[in-house]
């Protein structure tokens, strides 16, 4: 299998592939209903949650978006630091809420004291916040924010993006209280792209009950009755929901703990292996990607000089994101990729560098 060292879609692994081809069912069958609770079941170990998981047929941005739509009347706070962010202020903004933006530089962590003052001042229904900012390669202390959210105003709904680490880094919903948790299928978990996952809390279904104008598609009202009959109001992607439910088989077998640990080491592989070839790491220390590593191209090469030079080899990566682009490059170490395949890489990259 070739690598691609890029942060989704990313490689997946043939058997998972292969569970997409078992043949159809009836959506409203017992057979699909029973592999539809499955899959759903065990995700909430990877949330770490005993609340509920809608599976739904979009990518990540739907649930986005979903949070949004359910969740809030009129105001939401969106913390910005990163192109992902960026979006889903914009997803407020274009689902007519009052959003109001507190941004930080791309480099800088969200402050949690920062946020806590801003809600304490807002009046917000929530807040949105990127765990694992795909475009920068820097985790956000959820953890840290969430916790003094709650000092201040505890009523406010916490919305988790944790679309390139859910499945890849440990995020504890209720152990950090947060509302909605979402991500997608085509980064950490290594399943094709057209699915998303949310967990969402009770309190945060009630409220729904008294949000107008949820829309219909992802009124998670409407879907929460569907799923209490392990079903969906519209069609499921029974393929991927098939290649989901033999996906968190291996994954549950290899252990969260183990898996989280896998990427961690190579994270660190990574950004050791940078600096000590004079590239320093675009996240600051103790903010950095368990999934991704952004490198800030110090040496001026030219990343798709890079890429051709890996392409010959059956690999890849990515170039920078929006305005990171050569100015940056990421190395995605998530999903299937492991330590030997990092260091093959790190191989032809020292070659490329040689030459
Ligand atoms: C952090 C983050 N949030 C949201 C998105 C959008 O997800 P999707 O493309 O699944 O809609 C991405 C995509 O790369 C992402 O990395």
């Amino acid at each position: 299998m070739s690598r691609m060292f890029v942060p989704g879609p990313v490689d997946v692994a043939d058997e998972v592939l292969q569970a997409q081809a078992a043949p159809m069912l009836p959506h409203r069958s017992k057979e699909f209903e029973a592999i539809y609770r499955r899959a759903a079941e065990k995700s909430q170990q990877l949330f770490y949650t005993k609340y509920r998981v809608f599976l739904t047929a979009s990518s990540g941005t739907g649930l986005q978006e979903a949070a949004i739509r359910n969740f809030v009347n009129k105001r939401v706070l969106s913390i910005v630091n990163g192109a992902f962010a960026e979006r889903w202020y914009e997803v407020a903004v274009y689902n007519g809420k009052e959003v109001d933006e507190l941004a930080f530089a791309w480099d800088t962590p969200a402050s949690p004291d920062r946020i806590a003052d801003a809600v304490k001042k807002g009046g917000f229904e929530a807040i949105t916040i990127v765990h694992n900012e795909t475009s920068t390669g820097l985790q956000n202390p959820v953890k840290e924010v969430a916790e003094a959210i709650r000092a201040v105003a505890p009523d406010t709904l916490i919305f988790v993006d944790a679309v390139s680490s859910l499945g890849g880094a440990k995020i504890e919903m209720d152990a950090w209280g947060i509302d909605m948790l979402l991500t997608s299928s085509q980064k950490c978990l290594a399943l094709p792209p057209g699915l998303a996952l949310g967990a969402v809390s009770d309190r945060a279904m009630k409220k729904a009950e008294s949000v107008e104008n949820r829309g219909w598609y992802f009124d998670l009202v409407r879907m929460e009755k569907h799923r209490l009959k392990d079903s969906s109001p519209a069609t499921p992607a029974m393929s991927l929901i098939f290649a989901l439910d033999f996906q968190l088989d291996r994954i549950l077998a290899e252990g969260l703990d183990k898996r989280f640990a896998r990427h961690s080491a190579m994270a660190k592989r990574v950004q050791e292996w940078a600096e000590a070839h004079d590239q320093s790491i675009y996240a600051p220390e103790g903010y950095r990607s368990q999934t991704v590593t952004t490198i800030k191209n110090d040496r001026g090469i030219s990343v798709s000089d890079l890429n051709a030079f890996l392409k010959q080899r059956e690999m890849r990566i990515a170039n920078g994101y929006g305005p990171l682009k050569d100015k940056t490059f990421r190395i995605a170490h998530m999903g299937e990729i492991r330590m030997q395949d990092i260091e093959k890489l790190l191989k032809a990259m020292e070659e490329f560098l040689k030459k």
